[in-house]
């Protein structure tokens, strides 16, 4: 189903639930489903709060919480058609109790957006993250596309201060369109961005995604805080108002803070 049809959200919250399969690479359980409701039917993602892994540095049982926390913000932070940068995803009950509801996004695999690859494979105007030697010594480079949503998606992973962002993480749609999943681990109060997609350092941002930023500050203080309150605590969502404050007394691609990694592991 089109992420942007306007359904979509009313399919994930009321819709009949049924587990197809497990995704086995994931690190929770990330259930495959099929979702119906009058004759609507998708294919999701739930993924059970009961199956999230403990992790040392963010409190048990928050992840879904913060899926569609991230999904939130992602939603304010779009203009004009291209729609959020999060897939449809709801906070709802499923066969495994509460969790996280998210629509499947079928991915075209002929455009992928971040690669490793030998120095002369880099396609033209990709930017460079990582220089590295591959299992046989090879020159290997982390690189990424330069494209707009991909920039998009680097400043909303600020925002909403990322530790996860991944290459498999990064989605481009089958039919157009770019989306990034697995938002369990985002808007922690400590900084942690962690993420493939460094190509800008430096650079200022485009005005559009400062419009953008501008947008998110407005809909935090026209009710967005309220909502997220119910699933962030004051100081993640304080931290969260000083990010988007910040980004916009200072509009540039940071640099890594210098504090843990700046790229996951596996990257991808
Ligand atoms: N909404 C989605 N649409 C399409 N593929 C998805 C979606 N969510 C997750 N995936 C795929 O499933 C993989 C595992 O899901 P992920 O959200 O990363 O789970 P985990 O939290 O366990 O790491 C992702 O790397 C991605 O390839
Ligand atoms: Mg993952």
């Amino acid at each position: 189903m089109d992420p942007k049809d306007p359904a979509v959200p009313g399919l994930l919250r009321d819709g009949r639930l049924e587990v197809t399969g497990r995704i086995v690479s994931a690190s929770n359980a990330t259930l495959l489903c099929a979702i119906e409701v009058d004759g609507l039917r998708a294919e999701c993602v739930y993924k059970p709060v009961r199956g999230e892994r403990s992790l040392w540095d963010f409190p048990d049982g928050t992840l879904a919480a913060r899926e569609y926390a991230s999904y939130l913000i992602a939603e304010a932070f779009a203009v004009g058609d291209d729609g959020p940068l999060v897939p449809p995803t709801v906070l709802r009950e499923g066969p495994f109790g509460p969790g996280m509801v998210q629509l499947w996004i079928d991915t075209d695999r002929d455009r992928e957006l971040v690669d490793v690859l030998p120095p002369s494979e880099v396609p033209a105007g990709w930017l460079t993250v990582l220089r590295a030697r591959d299992a046989l010594g090879e020159p290997a480079v982390l690189v990424h596309a330069d494209q707009p949503e991909l920039q998009r998606m680097a400043v909303l992973d600020i925002l909403i201060n990322n530790a996860d962002r991944k290459a498999g993480h990064v989605l481009a749609a089958l039919g157009g369109g770019v989306y990034g999943v697995d938002h369990g681990i985002c808007l922690h109060e400590e900084d942690k961005l962690r993420t493939v997609l460094w190509g800008w350092i430096g650079r200022r941002l485009p005005l559009e995604l400062l419009r953008s930023v501008r947008k998110v500050r407005r809909r935090l203080d026209d009710g967005l805080c309220a909502t997220l309150a119910e699933h962030l605590t004051r100081r993640e969502l304080r931290a969260l108002s000083n990010r988007v404050d910040g980004l916009l007394s200072c509009p540039r691609f940071p640099a890594p803070s210098g504090y843990g990694p700046a790229i996951p592991w596996p990257a991808f």
